[in-house]
Order: structure tokens, then sequence, then C-alpha cells
């Protein structure tokens, strides 16, 4: 039988962004009558990247080498790139005859993948490297609007915000997403509002700088004009206006632009949740300058203590980075220290990696990886204390909880300070039917990593009483 249309699969590596991303990826092909399968079944193998670290990019070259092994023998299958990818990376796919298609350009992609289903190989790769060339970062980012297909009915990412115009020494971010856009005001609150109105319980606002939004809406009054900037603040009061029963919160944040105002946004807005993912990198303020972060680990701390003051109960992660170049074992107890202090609910550890084109390449990787691996490892074990004893704080307290699975009768969900729950079935197995609903839990125990609870009540209005 002849296919009517190409059917495709779709892998998704790297942050949030490009999950929100890839939402959009497949409304746009499904709309255009593609079909989604099994990697094995598909005709087009579609990977969105992260660039971030090496290790994903050394991933895509295994993936690469066994599907070609793979179209030696048996039917051919089309890679597909798209998403972050740096350009000396861009330049060596597009010489090995992968085509990569630029997300900004999404529109265009039934057109160009149907096109593809017709070509021979050769052409296939000559068009691999107009578009290795022709993918550049300025691209308008109108893609954002095209109404995504949810993974989800119950929590949705809403991109508010793409790009950075920070270039901290090591990150390829600036250069695989290219400058900051900023979403016009009016998309963004139809987008959540329509949301809501489906009955969304959590909307996460997402940008690499959240916290550094800016656009300008147009007001017109009978008699006038007026051009008014919003920045991230006015977004977030504006959405959180909206009424409804739903939880509401952003990623990730610069603590270069944590203002004041955003922070007491934490006690004022109805629907904000307790909880901030804010990326300190180091603790040394050396390496924090190396890196080009904008600020110190004082102003760090500064920050902290003032959003614990609002909110005892608030969930603070991060993101560090060990080994960065010039790391001295100094360096690193200050991180270490910096951590005990703060004590953090949640920290994404990473080990340095050197990623071309960003201004730390030219500096000498001089952390060996065995110790880098080390010094993440202490740092786990101080993660490991502080996560341990922040859950233990909750022990006792009754919170509201977003289910998101039922396995046997046992439920696991989000708290409102989005931490991960289970709740066991007590007083009887829990229904698979509470997916995607509120229900109210007591926290009965409290591990390093997660919490386990009572079911308190699976009626629950009012979920935002904190
Ligand atoms: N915009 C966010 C981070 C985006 S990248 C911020 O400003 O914090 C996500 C995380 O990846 C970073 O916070 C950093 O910890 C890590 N990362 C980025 N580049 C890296 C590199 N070259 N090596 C190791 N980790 C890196
Ligand atoms: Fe990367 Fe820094 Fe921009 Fe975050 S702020 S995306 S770490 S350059
Ligand atoms: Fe990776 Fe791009 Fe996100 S480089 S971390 S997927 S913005």
């Amino acid at each position: 039988m002849k296919k009517l249309a190409p059917i495709f699969n779709l892998t998704t590596f790297g942050c949030q962004m490009n999950y929100a991303d890839s939402e959009r990826i497949v409304a746009v092909l499904e709309q255009a009558g593609f079909k989604q399968t099994t990697s094995s079944q598909a005709d087009f193998l579609i990977y969105n990247l992260c660039s971030v670290r090496q290790h994903a990019i050394d991933r895509i070259w295994g993936i690469i080498n066994k599907i070609e092994k793979q179209n030696k023998n048996k039917k051919k299958q089309q890679i597909i790139l798209t998403g972050c990818i740096l350009s000396s990376d861009k330049k060596k796919f597009a010489e090995k005859g992968i085509i990569i298609l630029a997300i900004k350009k999404l529109n265009e992609w039934p057109q160009k993948i149907n096109s593809l289903k017709h070509l021979s190989a050769k052409r296939a790769s000559l068009l691999a490297s107009q578009a290795g060339k022709s993918i550049k970062t300025n691209y308008d980012n109108e893609y954002l609007n095209i109404k995504p297909q949810y993974s989800s009915h119950y929590s949705a990412y809403v991109p508010v915000m793409t790009g950075c115009n920070n270039f901290c020494s090591y990150c390829a971010v600036p250069y695989t997403r290219g400058q900051e856009y900023s979403r016009p005001v009016k998309e963004i609150l139809e987008e959540v509002n329509n949301l809501i109105v489906r009955g969304c319980k959590e909307i996460i606002l997402l940008g690499q700088n959240v916290n550094s939004y800016s656009n300008i809406q147009e007001i017109i009054t009978s008699t006038r004009k007026m051009i008014k900037k919003i920045g991230f603040v006015e977004l977030l009061k504006m959405i959180d206006k909206i009424p409804g029963d739903y939880w509401l919160s952003f990623l990730t944040s610069h603590p270069k632009d944590m203002t004041a105002e955003l922070i007491k946004c934490f006690s004022t807005c109805f629907h904000l949740v307790p909880y901030l993912h804010l990326p300190l990198q180091t603790g040394s303020n050396k390496i924090l300058k190396a890196m080009n972060r904008h600020y110190n680990l004082e102003h760090y701390e500064d920050l902290i203590k003032k959003i614990r003051q609002l909110n005892k109960k608030i969930n603070i992660s991060t993101d560090i980075i060990v080994g960065f170049p010039g790391e001295l074992e100094a360096d690193f107890k200050k991180t270490k220290k910096a951590m005990e202090k703060i004590k953090f609910d949640m920290a994404y550890l990473a080990t340095y990696s050197p990623r071309p084109g960003t201004a730390a390449f030219k500096l000498k990787d001089n952390v060996s990886a065995i110790e880098k691996e080390k010094r993440r490892d202490v740092l786990n074990e101080v993660l490991k204390k502080t996560a341990l004893e922040n859950n233990q704080k909750m022990l006792g307290l009754i919170t509201g909880v977003l289910v998101d699975q039922v396995k046997n009768g046992v439920a696991f969900g989000k708290t409102r300070n989005f931490k991960r729950i289970k709740i066991l079935d007590n007083p009887r197995p829990i229904s698979s039917k509470l997916i995607g609903n509120f229900i109210r839990v007591k926290i009965t125990k409290a591990n390093i990593w997660n919490l386990e609870g009572e079911l308190v009540s699976n009626k629950v209005k009012n979920i935002q009483s904190r």
C-alpha cells in the first residue's frame, strides 16, 4: 500500500524549552497529515538537540552511525536534526549529508520533508550542506505562536521568551538560540487563558532568562495610542489575574535580574507556587567573574535570604558547574561551603564541558575529568544532606498535590512547592481518575529525593491556601 504521508519519530534532548519546541513540531507535522510512530518504523527520525554539553552531541553521532549501518541492510531512514546546534557541529553534520531544519522556520518543515521523500542521497546531501550554511540564529521567533500539541492535559510549558544576551563564558545557548526575544503579551495571555479554560492545572512559564522578559505593549484608548514596556513582573501579575484553579511557576531565572519586585510576587501572586530555580553555578567569586555571571556569592545569598524571609517553605533549586578552567581546590571548597550554607532542595550538578566558540573555550580545560567527577560527587553528598533536611521540615504538613500518575492504587505527583511525592493507598486505593487533579495530602515520610504521604481529601477546592 502506498503511504499517504511521511511517518516520523521525534526524540528530544535538553531543557524544557526544547520540549516546548517539540510540542510545536508535533503540532505542525500532524496538521500537515504526518503520522508519529516508533523509532524503528519511522521514515524520518527527528532529533531536537541540545548543545550545552558535548555529551549529547556525541550521543547523536552514535545514533547517526547506527542508522547508517542499518540503512545499508534494510529500509532507509532519514535523520533530521533541529534545535540547539553550534555552527561547528552544523558544518560536520552537513558534511555527512545530515539534514538540519531550523526550528524558527517550523512552518516550512512539512513542505521540506515532503520534498526530501523524493530526493536521491546525493541531492539530499547537497541540500543538507546548504541548510548548514543558511541556518542563522536570527530568524524571528514567530514559531512560538504555533499552537502546540501539548503532551499533557493538566500541565503545560508556556515559553514567554527565548534566546540569551548574557554570554556566560562557558555557555552555548547565546550561539544556538540567538538573541533574547520576548513574545508579545497578548499572545502569551491568550495561550495561558485557553489552557486554563481547558482545565489545565499547572502553567510553567519558560525562558532561558525568564526574568529578563521585556516586551512593548500598545495601549489604545479613545483619545490616544500609548506604548508601554512590560517586564517579567508585570507579565506575571497579568497572568496571575486570570481566574481559575491552577498553579503558576517559572524557569529559569538569572540572579542578576532577580529584582525585589519579583521576589515580592512570591507573597502577592495568588497562583504562584513556592518554587524557584536560581542557578548559582559556583560559590567562588573569582570563578563567577571568569564565567561572566555579573553577580557575586554575597548577592546570591542575600537574594535567598530575602526569598526565605517571605516564604520559609519555598523550594530552591540550582545549577552548579564544577571544574571550570582555573577552578582550584580553594574555589571548589567555596562552592561546597556555599551549598552547605544555602541548603538547596535540589541542584543539577554538571562537570564543565568546553563548548567550541564560547569565550571559555580558549581557556585551558585544566581540571582533569577524574577530579571533576570527584568534585561533583562531593557536592552530591552535600546536596543529599540538605535535601533530606529540607524534606524533613515538611513532615506532618498538609499540602496540595497535583497527581500525575496512579499505579496499583498508589498515586504519584507534585506538591505545591514542586516536590515529588508518593501517596499511599489510604484509606482506599486511589483511583486513576485523579490523574490531573488536585488532592490534599498529609506528609508522613521524608526521603532524600521525594516525600511520601497519606490522602486527606480528594475533593479539593481552594488549592492555593498556603
Ligand atoms: N539560562 C540558565 C541556564 C541554561 S543552560 C542560566 O542562566 O542559568 C543550563 C545549565 O547547563 C546551566 O545552568 C549550567 O549549569 C549548565 N551548563 C551550561 N553550559 C555548560 C558547560 N559548558 N559545561 C557544563 N555545564 C554547562
Ligand atoms: Fe547560558 Fe548564561 Fe545565558 Fe544561562 S544566562 S543561557 S548560562 S549564557
Ligand atoms: Fe540545551 Fe538549548 Fe536548552 S542548548 S539547555 S536545549 S536552550
